[in-house]
């Protein structure tokens, strides 16, 4: 059974020439893009369907979320934003929520989250642990995760919790909390920053992961400078998130190693820390994801569409790149070639926007715009 998408105003196909075609149309077939260019010359498929003109984008690809908690911290954001600043230590709060959570309600939780993000746009996540920070909670953490994604990430080492040595704790992280995460992970992360790990745990945590076949990330440069996207670089991981203080040679090491720079500025919208200068990073040919960290200390939006409007509005990206970040970057930050454009042979997993051109997202900012999500040619929004 094959589909054509048409009446398609413009189509973002996200491919890496950056090609945005008007009236366009496209061919699913058995969940995958079979064909795509001009609407006139569109080859006869089993059925049609008509988006009416409206613009169409490759689904988000959010290659960075902490989904699994429970509990609130709207208390210190509000907080924060009469002046207090934002700590890690914060992170200790949601764990003792999320210990206390039954299997059923963080379930639940996620799946509300992950519906929120479907209607938002997106169609491929990421989700990580890091609110149970024992054995059995990391595990738990990461087995509700993978009921929404095969993307989970052992992130054991996100804070030292009360009660344990940072010494017997990466002990711990690295021996029976990797062991007891490994079936349920693909990747492995480190929270690399003062007040949390620093670069020696964090590399001694990624080798453990690595030896067991985990793909390894890692949370960086956050808060202050610091060694964490030089570790990234030097043994070339996949992604390095935050990116927020970059010395020169930061810059310089990540446009060598090729490791994706993930860029999350609802991080800084919510911690009042600095804005990235995405221009520095793109003009030193460093490669840029957007996503959204979703969680509840630094950052509780599930929205790229939000994201993408910071990054045009105060990182120096235009519209095209901040939805190529939020779409093919964030697909390059999770090791994928199958998702994140809209090329032949790619997923058909797309976003159908209220509105005629992929400018909007920005130019429209806090607006719904996203009117379908539909993946593997699926509608998943409603
Ligand atoms: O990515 N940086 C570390 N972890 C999260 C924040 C966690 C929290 O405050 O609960 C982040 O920003
Ligand atoms: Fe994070």
């Amino acid at each position: 059974m094959s589909t054509l998408v048409t009446g398609i105003g413009e189509l973002f196909v996200g491919d890496a020439a950056g090609t945005v075609m008007e009236q366009a149309a496209f061919v699913v077939e058995d969940g995958r893009v079979a064909w795509v260019g001009p609407a006139a010359e569109a080859p006869a498929a089993d059925a049609a369907y008509d988006v009416g003109g409206r613009a169409v984008i490759p689904g988000f690809v959010d290659s960075h979320s902490h989904l699994v908690f429970a509990g609130d911290r709207s208390a210190e954001f509000a907080a924060r934003m009469a002046g207090e600043s934002y700590a890690a230590g914060g992170i200790r709060t949601t764990v003792r929520a999320t210990r206390e959570a039954g299997d059923a309600e963080l379930t639940a939780h996620v799946a509300r989250l992950v519906a929120e993000m479907r209607r938002q746009g997106t169609t491929t996540l990421e989700i990580k642990s890091g609110y149970g920070l024992s054995v059995a909670d990391e595990a738990r953490s990461l087995a509700v995760a993978r009921q929404f994604t095969e993307e989970t990430t052992f992130l054991g080492a996100h804070v030292v919790p009360e009660g344990i040595s940072a010494e017997d704790y990466v002990a711990l992280v690295t021996g029976p909390m990797l062991e007891a995460a490994r079936p349920y992970a693909s990747w492995i992360d480190a929270f690399c920053e003062r007040g949390a790990f620093d670069v020696d745990q964090a590399r001694a945590v990624l080798a453990a992961g690595a030896a067991v076949g985990l793909k390894g990330r890692l949370h960086a440069n956050q808060l202050t400078y610091g060694g964490g996207v030089q570790l990234a670089c030097e043994l070339g991981l996949v992604a390095v998130d935050h990116c927020t203080y970059l010395s020169d040679a930061d810059v310089d090491a990540l446009a060598q190693s090729g490791t994706v720079a993930t860029l999350l500025p609802g991080v800084e919208f919510s911690t009042r820390h600095p804005y990235v200068d995405a221009r520095r990073l793109i003009d030193a040919g460093v490669r840029v994801a957007l996503a959204s960290d979703c969680n509840p200390g630094s950052c509780f939006t599930s929205s790229l569409p939000f994201c993408i409007a910071l990054a045009v509005r105060d990182m120096g990206m235009t519209p095209s790149e901040a939805v190529s970040a939020a779409t093919a970057g964030g697909a390059a930050a999770l090791d994928r070639t199958d998702v994140g454009h809209l090329s032949a042979g790619a997923a058909a997993d797309f976003a159908v926007l209220d509105a005629p051109s992929h400018v909007h997202l920005a130019y429209r900012p806090g607006v719904p715009l996203v009117a379908e999500t539909w993946r593997a040619g699926q509608r998943i929004d409603g």
